[in-house]
Formats: C-alpha cells, structure tokens, sequence
C-alpha cells in the first residue's frame, strides 16, 4: 500500500519505518527540514531501541522517503496518516492546531486529486475532535464529503517509547474507527497480521479509548508511588507489596472492577480506604489519591441522586440494595445510602 506519513516525530518515525520494513512505499511529510534531510539520508530523527538500522535499512530499499511537499505525498499514496504532536494548551486543553493545520494542507491537496484518498488520524485527541475539528477544515478545502469523497477514520497509536518498534509489531490492543468501507477496510487489511484482538468502533470511542489508557497509566503509576510513599513512612518494603499485589489475577489484577457503574460499597473497601489514608496522614505520608478515591466515590453516589431527582420519579424501585449480588451485607451500601435519601427528599422508595 502506498501511506503518507504527517509529522515525523517519535510516533510518525517508528510507524512510516516500520510500515516502510512491511514492505509498504511510505512517504513521510514534515515541516521540520532538517528531519526531512536526516531521513532521506537514511538517520532517524529520534533515539529508539533499532530505529537506526531500520531507518538507513528501508531508505535504502526505496521504500521511505521524506518532504515537506503536501501535494506530492497525497497524489503519490492512497492514504495519509496525522502524527502531529497535540500538546496541552494553557487551560489544560488539547492544542489542536497542528492537526487542523495538515487537516488544511491535505484538504488542499485533495481538492485536485482525482483518486478516492483516506485520512486517518493517529494523533491523540480528545473525542469529538475528529468530528468538531478535522472533518469541517477538510471538508472545507477539500470540497469533497468525509465519508463519500474522501475516506476518514480514528486510529490511535499505543506504542512506548523505548520499546516502540517491538510495541508496533506486538501491541496490547489495536483500535479504529472510521466513516467509510474503504478506510474500515484498509485499516483491517493492514492490521490483519497484527497477535491481538482487532477492535472497529465508531470514531468518539477509539478517541476516547487513547485517553483512557493513557490516563490508566498514570493512575497505576500514581497508586504504586502512594503505596511506595506510606510503606516507606511505616518501614515496609513498597517493591514487595506491590509485587505480590500484582500476582493476583483473581481480584487486585482483574478486570472484574473495571466495569463503568455505581459506587463501591460494603463492609470493607469504604473502611479500608479510610483507615489506609489515616495512616498514611499519620505517618507524614499523605494519601492524595486515596482521598480522592473516597471523594469521587461519595460524588458516584450524588451523581445518581441527581439524576433521579431531574427525572421527577416520586417513586423508585430498588433491585437489591446490598453492594453487590449475592449477599445480605448492607453494611456501607452505597444503595441504602442513596435510598435513604431519595426517603429523605419524599419520594417512596
Ligand atoms: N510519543 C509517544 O510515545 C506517543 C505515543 C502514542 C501517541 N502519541 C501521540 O501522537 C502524537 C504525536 O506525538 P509525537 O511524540 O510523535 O510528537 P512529536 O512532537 O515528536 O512530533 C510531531 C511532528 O509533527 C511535525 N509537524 C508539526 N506541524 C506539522 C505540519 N503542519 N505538517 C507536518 N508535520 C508537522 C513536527 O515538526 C514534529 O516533527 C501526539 O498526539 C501524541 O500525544 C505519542
């Protein structure tokens, strides 16, 4: 397949090589000169684990060249990549002008192109972005229609860096969506060989399953460095807690928890969460993202109070109001919680 690569970056560098070593003709586009001369004479821009070899290894095949020449990488491929960086703005935002800025030059150049050309954006953005941000400015100087005129689809990248040429043959998870057959089909046919499950969604959940994982991330590294931090107050070894925590593929490692619904409950996590956060204030340790567990837990509870007061129900029917199936534990229900404040505000439970 012939694939332009916007933004060569440490995603676009990895990708447009690694595509370039399937034997694809790839094409990568910059704005960056400097980075366009050290590819095409066969460096890499960045550092990575065998990005060296397999850089000077495809240019020299022929199989990846670089420009700065918008026009030239859209009429000579069949799709375009966006790797452009999306840093935060001042507000926390996501920066989106690069995107829409190569969303504009490859709008422009699709204005002329006779042949039907699929832009596929790879860049993390938050959902919606796709819909509210690159289809209006392509759509505008392409003069063609997302979806029928040109092909448009959500393709996140999940590679680490360091390891990112062993994560882009071996993935944990790949995940697309688009708008249109061609581009369902051209993401399926590239991705078929890939050792993981191949997940077609619509475009706002492949968005937003970028952001999760990322956010993830960061939560696991936060709870392991709190675990870390009160440990060290209390004189215990973190490392090992931590290592035989994650042993467990019954329950501390399971996805069973890792379900979108109400809040926990019952006679032991509530308690627990407290008492490991006391110790940890005690102890000089603090426990921010414990706290914060225990206040967005009470808000999960709030949360569905609110909703059934907007709805106007004066009655509501409870299915069980114990924490969970399958006991008779109402001990810390957030249930009964919710119940007895619905009674509270006179509606008959
Ligand atoms: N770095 C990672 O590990 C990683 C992993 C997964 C996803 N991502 C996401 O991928 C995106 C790219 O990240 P990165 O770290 O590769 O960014 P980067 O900053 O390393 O590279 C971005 C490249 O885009 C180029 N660029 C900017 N405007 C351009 C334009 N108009 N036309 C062509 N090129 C242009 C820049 O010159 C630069 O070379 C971001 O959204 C990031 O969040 C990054």
């Amino acid at each position: 397949m012939r694939i332009s690569v916007f933004g060569i970056g440490y995603v676009g560098v990895v990708s447009a090589a690694c595509l370039a070593k399937d034997g694809h003709e790839v094409i990568a586009v910059d704005v960056d000169l400097g980075k366009i001369d050290a590819i095409n004479a066969g460096n890499s821009p960045i550092v990575e684990e065998g990005i060296d070899d397999l850089v000077r290894e495809v240019v020299a095949a022929g199989k990846l060249t670089a420009t700065s020449d918008t026009q030239f990488a859209i009429d000579n491929t069949d799709a375009s990549f966006i790797c452009v960086g999306t840093p935060s703005a001042a507000d926390g935002s996501v920066g989106l002008s690069f995107v829409v800025d190569v969303c504009r030059n490859i709008g422009t150049a699709m204005a002329s192109k006779e042949g039907y050309h699929s832009v596929i954006v790879r860049s993390t953005i938050v959902p919606g972005s796709t819909e509210s941000a690159c289809i209006p400015v392509l759509e505008e100087t392409s003069g063609k229609k997302a979806g029928s005129g040109f092909g448009l689809g959500y393709y996140p990248e999940f590679l680490r860096e360091s390891t990112a040429i062993a994560d882009y043959y071996d993935p944990g998870l790949v995940v697309f969506g688009s708008m249109d057959t061609g581009t369902r089909d051209f993401l399926s046919e590239l991705n078929k060989d890939m050792p993981c499950d191949i997940h077609k969604v619509d475009i706002r959940t492949a968005e937003l399953l970028k952001y999760t994982s990322n956010c993830w991330r960061a939560v696991k590294v936060t709870f392991a460095n709190e675990i870390g931090n009160i440990a060290k107050a209390a004189g215990i070894d973190g490392q090992t807690v931590m290592e035989i925590l994650c042993s467990d593929e019954k329950a501390a490692m399971s996805p069973y928890f890792m379900r979108p619904g109400f809040a926990f409950g019952g006679s032991c996590l509530p308690k627990d969460v407290r008492a490991l956060g006391f110790l940890a204030r005690s102890t000089g340790a603090e426990a921010h993202l414990l706290n914060a567990v225990l206040e967005a837990n009470e808000a999960q509870i709030a949360r569905a109070e609110a909703m059934i007061e907007d709805s106007g129900a004066k009655s509501v029917g409870f299915v069980g109001i114990s924490f969970k199936p399958g006991t008779d534990d109402l001990r810390e229900s957030p249930l009964v919680a919710l119940a007895a404040r619905l009674i509270e505000k006179g509606v008959d439970v």
